[in-house]
């Protein structure tokens, strides 16, 4: 008989082994890390704790039961990120393509558990051809078992899924319910149905990497948000999104150590252009706000109108939200409300304030936005920030006009501090087509039609395009120096700190999907 140690031995180098030697191989060929390796790059050296990684598969049909590999394709456990804890799953694509059986799904389960009984976010680490097509309907349930939890953790823990292989079927709804999915170039893609369905069904041809890959969700779909070169690429983005949440949503964000000096920024003072119509980057507007080098951007290549990301002032963590005038003036259409919404929504979820940067010419016109619901689209925009209840603050520097005022974390939805630059322009529209509407018979009988319409304009800007109507109302706190501008926000989200607000009882409002 074997000595009990050596048989101990023997397994855990067994599962560890995974689906074997070659297939390790064949993962590295492809220019993938194993699921062992991902999780010792993200997580705190010598921190994993592995959990089941024992078990295996209950099925006997195809004659399953002579392949019994431990640890059934999926690797999970515990550990740290810099130094806090998380709970981690990798699916090991050596091991029946990562397949996801009953006995994997379990393991996950048992982890997400975990993770919502003490409060960790929870990472999945996702490479799998999908249900184990040898269990049937036990794998599909198995998915359900995950998808379930997906939605009973949402708001609670964090919650974080990087797709660094196949992901398709049914199988993306998982990341799908998670708060953040990043992806690797080249060599993952999410698909609810693949290349041969779609030629099948529609009749078109395309490659699994233009369907579904990493940048076709990065800039076409929105699915992905963070992009990544290779899998450790992506797993140093992992280690950094989560340096800016709380553990749970009961708990606070980490504050970095910070002293505060004059914090004038001189650079801020030029940034908006001579001539209203010449755009500018609103990246410069937040690096010269925040900490240096704390921005880090969500979604950039979709959307680009609007820029959302998590930054930190003075040590703190906030997010980001920014119209952006380089992208389509900086109007609001229906990708970037729904980007900015369901941004705001996780800020709001895990206690990070918010800072709101406006320079947005309203909502973009045409047949192609109201067809695709720019009415229910942008609610959820305006919806998102009025019933945020974190730390709210708002910065115009230069156009609020029409209703993208009031949506862009106005005072009147329940923004705590809003300031404005000397070159904001706060109106019900812009001074041309204001004057057309309100002097066209003046116009229209004027000797010099386009000149009486200058004219015209000019009043009207210098009345309107202003920030002191608003700031006399109160609606706008202070107009203050660009310069200044992250000594005032450093101020205000220190005095923001302890913000108390709550929504009225209710069993979950009906936010306009
Ligand atoms: C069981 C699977 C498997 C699966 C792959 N394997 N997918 N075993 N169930 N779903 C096994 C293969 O048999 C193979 O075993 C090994 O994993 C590696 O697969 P390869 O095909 O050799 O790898 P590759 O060429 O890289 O192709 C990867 C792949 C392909 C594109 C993912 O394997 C594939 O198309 N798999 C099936 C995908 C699928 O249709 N899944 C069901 C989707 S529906 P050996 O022993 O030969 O190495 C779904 C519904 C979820 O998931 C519903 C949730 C509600």
């Amino acid at each position: 008989m074997k000595e009990p140690f050596k048989i101990l031995k023997d397994k855990i180098a067994e599962a560890q082994l995974g689906g074997g030697k070659s297939r390790i191989k064949a993962q590295h060929e492809k220019g993938k890390l194993t699921a062992r390796e991902r999780i010792h790059f993200l997580l705190d050296e010598g921190s994993f704790e592995e959990i089941g990684q024992l078990v295996t598969h209950r099925t006997t049909d195809f004659d399953m039961d002579k392949q019994l590999v431990l640890g059934d394709g999926v690797v999970t456990g515990y550990g740290t990120i810099n130094g806090r804890m998380v709970y981690v799953f990798a699916q090991d694509f050596t091991v029946f393509g990562g397949s996801l059986s009953e006995t994997h799904a379990e393991k996950i389960c048992k982890i997400m558990d975990l993770a919502m009984q003490n409060g960790a976010p929870v990472i999945g680490l996702n490479d799998s051809g999908g249900a184990r097509i040898q269990e049937g309907v036990r794998s599909l349930g198995g998915y359900a078992d995950i998808f379930y939890r997906n939605v009973r953790a949402s708001g609670v823990i964090p919650q974080i899924s990087a797709v660094m292989g196949p992901c398709a079927g049914g199988a993306v709804y998982s990341p799908a319910m998670t708060d953040f999915i990043l992806m690797v170039e080249n060599s993952s893609y999410m698909f609810v149905t693949g290349p041969n369905v779609v030629k099948t069904v529609t009749n078109e041809d395309v490659s699994s990497e233009d369907l579904g890959g990493g940048l076709t969700h990065a800039t076409k779909s929105g699915v992905t948000h963070l992009l990544a070169g290779n899998d450790l690429d992506c797993i140093e983005k992992i280690r950094k999104l989560l340096s800016y949440m709380p553990q749970n949503c009961e708990d606070k964000p980490p504050r970095l150590p910070f002293e505060v000096g004059d914090e004038f920024r001189e650079e801020l003072t030029d940034i908006i252009p001579p001539s209203s119509t010449q755009p500018y980057d609103m990246r410069d507007v937040v690096n010269g706000i925040v900490d240096y080098e704390s921005f880090l951007e969500i979604h950039s290549g979709w959307a680009e109108n609007i820029i959302v990301g998590f930054a930190r002032i003075a040590g703190r963590s906030i997010g980001i939200v920014g119209n952006q005038p380089m992208n389509l003036a900086g109007v609001l259409d229906v990708n970037s409300a729904r980007k900015s919404a369901r941004f705001v929504r996780f800020c709001d979820s895990f206690n990070i304030p918010l800072l709101v940067l406006v320079d947005v010419p309203g909502f973009l016109p045409g047949t192609d936005q109201e067809w695709n619901g720019i009415i229910t689209n942008g609610a959820k925009l305006l919806y998102a920030f009025s019933e945020a209840t974190v730390p709210r603050v708002t910065l115009i520097t230069r156009k609020a006009y029409g209703g993208a005022y009031d949506v862009m974390n106005s005072k009147h939805i329940g923004a705590d501090m809003n300031y404005a630059w000397p070159s904001a322009e706060i109106a019900v529209m812009g001074a041309k087509g204001a004057s057309e509407i309100i002097f066209r018979k003046e116009i229209q009988e004027a000797e010099d039609p386009a000149a009486a319409l200058a004219e015209k304009e000019a009043e009207y800007a210098e009345k309107f395009a202003n920030p002191y109507r608003a700031t006399a109302r109160g609606f706008i706190d202070e107009v203050i120096y660009p310069r200044e501008t992250r000594r005032k926000l450093i101020k205000a989200f220190a005095m923001l700190e302890n913000k108390v607000d709550t929504l009225p009882k209710k069993k979950h409002g009906n936010i306009p999907l």
